[in-house]
């Protein structure tokens, strides 16, 4: 079994590290060693390295904000990336897994949403990431499209945010009505292998289980570290109102792992045990 993970050092990169079998021969590219963006580079690389059993796509333009101010490089890195690794891929009969997000959804409706249902994206991210889908889909037809949101690791998040901000303040503002999954990029890592493992191509959902809202959430993270920082909670319309530039976000970006619940079984624990075993190894 021969397998490259791009954007191996990004915070899905480093988790996959724990997860991968020890009998898998794995190459771990990143920038600026393997720009996927980049069709030349990504051809030229397979020619050297081919044939992969197994790619697992971890390279994107995660800097949500950012996309809205560049959508080219974003589209560069979250569409045309993926769909260079798909053709690639197809070339040498690999499986492909691309990872996405929760931000294809206008986030309009209450409750979860489905593999099924219709993407809609509101932000520069996410109709980059939507169209990364469709084209990794598209040019592969053994292509996992795994969605995933709120991802803490090894890596620039949330989670390290909000401690950090606590160290100099004793109060912090946090948008309260926009709901979704905070997700450990270890549990992530841990389904995309079993995901990685079947024939059941196509879109899955895999986020850890429950929902929140970000001042939900900073409120579970001081908490559980045991820190004194009061959360004020705020409504997107003010958060906009601070910072014209940001990205508008979805109200309701909720994910059910249905697919995982109909086929391999969900894995995927409560978001508040993974954010204590999170923490507590911190
Ligand atoms: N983070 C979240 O909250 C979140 C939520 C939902 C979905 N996701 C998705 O989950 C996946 C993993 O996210 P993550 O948080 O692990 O991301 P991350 O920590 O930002 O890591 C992404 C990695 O990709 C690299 N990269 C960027 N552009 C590249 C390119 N053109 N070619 C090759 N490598 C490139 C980055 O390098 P540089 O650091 O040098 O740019 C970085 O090492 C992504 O597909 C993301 O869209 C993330």
């Amino acid at each position: 079994m021969r397998a490259l993970i791009t954007g191996a050092n990004g915070q899905l990169g480093k988790a996959l590290r724990d997860q991968i079998p020890a009998e898998t021969q794995v190459d771990w590219v990143d920038l600026p060693d393997l720009d996927i963006s980049k069709a030349t580079d990504v051809e030229a690389w397979f020619l050297a390295h081919c044939p992969y059993d197994l790619v697992i796509n971890c390279a994107a333009f995660t800097n949500v904000d950012g996309c809205e101010a560049d959508f080219a490089a974003a589209f560069a890195a979250n569409a045309l990336g993926p769909m260079n690794l798909a053709r690639a891929c197809a070339s040498c009969g690999a499986t492909l897994v691309h990872v996405s997000t929760d931000y294809v959804f206008p986030g309009t409706e209450p409750g979860a949403r489905v593999e099924s249902d219709v993407p809609a994206p509101i932000s520069a991210y996410g109709r980059s990431k939507l169209a990364g889908e469709g084209l990794a889909l598209s040019a592969n037809p053994r292509t996992h499209v795994v969605r995933t949101a709120w991802l803490y690791g090894d890596g620039k998040n949330f989670v390290r945010t909000m401690l950090s901000v606590a160290q100099t303040h004793d109060e912090v503002t946090v948008v309260d009505d926009q709901l979704g999954n905070p997700t450990s990029a270890a549990d992530l890592a841990h389904e995309i292998v079993r995901i990685a493992a079947t024939t059941d191509y196509g879109v899955w959902h895999c986020t850890n289980e429950g929902t929140c809202s970000w001042a939900d959430f900073t409120e579970a993270i001081y908490k559980i570290s045991g820190i004194d920082c009061h959360v004020r909670r705020c409504s997107s319309a003010d958060w906009k109102r601070m910072n014209p530039q940001s990205a508008d976000r979805p109200a309701f970006s909720s994910l059910e792992n249905a697919k995982l619940k109909a086929t391999i079984g969900n894995e995927m624990r409560p978001w508040r045990e993974a954010l204590e075993e999170y923490l507590c190894d911190k």
